[in-house]
């Protein structure tokens, strides 16, 4: 085994220079790819947990320039679910064998706490064997706390890139990385199991910027990591930038894997976006979540936040269906679990 890959498997850490070396060459990604797999499989063996992902609105009071969902995107329909549509969302996914749900939206405020709680208690009330995820973004801690309160167990934020000046190059001055750091921590004190995460190849990212995003990570233990390419949306003001790379993705998704063997590792959307066999890959480099989408087909493609989406057309049983298939060719094993993280 190169000496660079050993290290990072037995010991779960490299030095900047080191990662940088791993980071810039494609020379290791098969060796690479083969070493997270077989951490995983130790791990977690063939098992795939899948989570029902509902993005149940694509109002967003944000304007981050890479997000196609961004406030000042005239051009987006936007949409609202109602609590009768998410809970029809659930049930279907229930029957399916989800046991997790995925509540994700941009930020907007007309599902206020009290709307909320309710949403969450009654997913709790009709589900008591579910996990409740939220992927709502950054809220105070009361309100954290209140939706943890009814019954919300996991929160997706992702950090996006933990570097002060990158950061500012991808969001408006209104917003802010220190927020959203604490925000993190704040989930975690509280008791949520966490999820953070970047995307790869947005905008004006360095090799430094990736190792800074590791660091981070390592301070912040995160149950779950959510990366994926970065895709051009043509409506906002970085429709002239190119995407981010599959080959870069796969690399970062096994250096994840070996440095944090216990994870939770989607592949992700975004990925089987840019390449038609991107969430396999993704898999057979250390990922062992995916999060097929349960919104209801005629606002499938309305939560636009980057161009060509896939899997925006298919009712949710065909989606399993389709990912069960392309689990077992890849030699994996979808199972029907909470998929906690395995500690
Ligand atoms: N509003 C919530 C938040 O801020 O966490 C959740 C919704 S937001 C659309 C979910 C994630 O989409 C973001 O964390 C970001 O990483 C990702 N995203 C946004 N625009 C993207 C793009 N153009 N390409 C790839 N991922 C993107
Ligand atoms: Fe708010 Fe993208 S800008 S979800």
């Amino acid at each position: 085994m190169n000496n660079l890959i050993n290290k990072l498997y037995n010991e779960h850490n490299l030095s900047d220079d080191e990662l940088i070396q791993i980071i810039e060459t494609n020379e290791l990604d098969n060796e690479l790819h083969i070493s997270a797999d077989k951490i995983r499989r130790e791990i977690y063996g063939d098992k795939v947990f899948i989570r029902g992902l509902i993005e149940f609105s694509n109002y967003c009071k944000n304007n981050c320039y890479y997000c196609g969902i961004r406030r000042d995107n005239k051009k987006a329909v936007r949409y609202r679910l109602s609590k009768e549509q998410i809970l029809n969302c659930c049930k279907e996914g229930y029957s399916l064998g989800f046991r997790t749900f995925v509540l994700q939206s941009g930020e907007d405020p007309y599902y206020n706490d009290d709307l909320m709680i309710d949403i969450v208690s009654s997913i709790r009330h009709n589900h008591p064997d579910c996990a409740i995820t939220l992927s709502l973004g950054e809220k105070t801690k009361e309100s954290y706390k209140a939706f943890f309160d009814v019954g919300a167990n996991r929160y997706l934020l992702r950090h996006e890139t933990a570097s002060p000046e990158h950061y500012r190059k991808l969001h408006p001055e209104s917003m802010s990385l220190e927020n959203r750091k604490q925000c993190l921590f704040n989930l975690k004190e509280i008791g949520y199991q966490v999820g953070s995460g970047f995307m790869v190849g947005s905008p004006f990212q360095t090799t430094e910027n990736l190792i800074e995003d590791l660091r981070f990570l390592q301070k912040l233990k995160p149950d779950m990591i959510g990366i994926g390419p970065y895709i051009t949306h043509e409506e906002t003001p970085f429709s002239n930038q190119k995407s981010g790379s599959v080959e870069l993705t796969l690399r970062l998704l096994s250096i994840l894997r070996l440095m944090f063997p216990y994870v939770l590792l989607p592949a992700t959307t975004a990925l089987g976006t840019l390449h038609k066999q991107g969430r396999e890959l993704g898999l057979k480099a250390g990922a062992n979540v995916l999060m097929p989408n349960l919104s209801p087909v005629n606002v499938r493609k309305f939560y636009d936040i980057y161009d060509n989406k896939i899997c925006t057309g298919e009712e949710a049983a065909q989606c399993k269906g389709c990912l069960e298939k392309r689990v077992s060719a890849a030699g994996y094993r979808i199972v029907v679990d909470r998929g906690d993280v395995e500690k």
